[in-house]
């Protein structure tokens, strides 16, 4: 995360509040390399908490008044009380974030008091880079940092965020975001179980870059096609009789296919080829076979643009153009929810200029926007600044 957030949110503060705050925390968002839309079908994931993030500036009130700025927002500001109910504002107003952490972590049973609150982040929004769910994480480890919440666990702090996300916001999300967010480790990618919340560390080879770049294509997921995705799953779900895709083999999906609509099928197939994919993708990047990998990636995209119908045209050409430029020593494929956003790609430190001269000669978005690359590190989950 860039060293002038931390500035910006003091600044914020003291402008807002009239003092200086008493701590920072830091909450990072992610990028995932493999596993789309698994989480919610109990499935494997495989994501990288990335240096960019939100960072709150807070100071504990001996009151049960809470007051947030937004030094991205012009400095607007939200308040609401600790011991009065918790309502939403209009849908997408970025206080419903806060609020919702907040309402959740009351009714995990904490001693919450009020406390003020100073937010900035550097998270590109609507890129598919979990810029809401990196907010939602910083907000519980404010309120862990000021209070002292020892035994507020990051799985903890991860299912709250995305209760506030499910519940207050309304997007039916999974768990990879804000699990990630919490649990993120410096240098590695994390193989998330997301029935049983277990995660495993996967070391990034050395001398890989992880790229990212938008294709200004923009998203949007709250009451998008994300819900309707889910719906599809829980049908298939129904129709095999199991209790998540998680749990249905390909044999057995072609198999049973009956009379399963055509399209429900093929969002079935998806996840239940993603989800092997991604165990299959935590393996080779183990054992650094970084062609294993693209192989996977490639795929993992092939299925996301056929079967679950969430790319887009500008994003599949994006793809392409990576896949070209960095040749078989790596791999490229649309990330997050989807309809847009972002593309990851991996490969080796020593292509890097040449894929982003590739990038810039090759690529416009439908609005005649270039892409933008971002190379970022495998970082820490959410923690205390000091
Ligand atoms: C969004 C959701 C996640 C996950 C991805 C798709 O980022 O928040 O829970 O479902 O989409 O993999």
């Amino acid at each position: 995360m860039s060293p002038a957030l931390k500035h910006v949110a003091t600044q914020a503060f003291d402008a807002a509040f009239g003092e200086l705050p008493q701590c920072w925390v830091q909450a990072p968002g992610r990028v995932n390399l493999i596993g789309e839309h698994t989480d919610y079908n109990d499935g494997f994931v495989l994501p990288c908490a990335i240096n960019f993030g939100t960072l709150i500036a807070a100071s504990a009130r001996p009151d049960a008044l809470v007051r947030v700025v937004a030094a991205d927002y012009g400095a607007e500001q939200d308040q609401f009380r600790l011991d009065e109910p918790i309502l939403p504002l209009a849908d997408g107003a970025w206080p419903n974030y806060v609020r919702g952490v907040v309402k959740y972590l009351l009714e995990h049973g904490l001693p919450l008091r009020g406390a003020d609150l100073a937010l900035t982040g550097d998270v590109p929004q609507g890129a598919g880079l979990s810029s809401s769910a990196s907010l939602e994480v910083a907000v519980t480890q404010a309120f862990k940092t000021l209070q002292g919440f020892d035994d507020l666990s990051p799985t903890d702090m991860a299912l709250i965020s995305q209760r506030a996300e499910n519940r207050f916001v309304g997007c039916n999300c999974g768990i990879m975001d804000q699990l990630v967010s919490a649990r993120g480790e410096t240098g590695s990618a994390l193989l998330i179980d997301c029935r049983s919340h277990e995660t495993r560390a996967v070391p990034m080879p050395p001398n890989v870059a992880v790229m990212i770049v938008h294709s200004r294509v923009r998203r949007g997921l709250v009451g998008s096609e994300y819900n309707t995705r889910r719906q599809q799953c829980e049908a298939a779900a129904r129709h095999y009789g199991v209790k998540a895709l998680r749990d249905l083999s390909l044999a057995r999906l072609e198999a049973e296919a009956g009379d399963l609509d055509a399209t429900v099928l093929r969002r079935a197939r998806h996840i239940v080829t993603e989800n092997q994919r991604t165990v299959d993708a935590a393996a080779a990047l183990t054992a650094g076979d970084l062609q294993r990998m693209g192989l996977l990636m490639a795929a993992s995209h092939v299925s996301m643009r056929d079967d679950f119908e969430i790319t887009h045209p500008a994003v599949d050409q994006l793809v392409d153009i990576l896949q070209s430029a960095i040749g078989p020593a790596g791999g490229a494929r649309m990330t997050g929810g989807g309809f847009g956003g972002c593309v990851v790609a991996l490969l080796p430190l020593a292509q890097v200029a040449a894929v982003r001269l590739a990038v810039a000669s090759h690529y416009r978005a439908p609005t005649g926007e270039p892409g933008t690359v971002y190379v970022c590190q495998a970082s820490a989950g959410a923690g205390p600044l000091v």
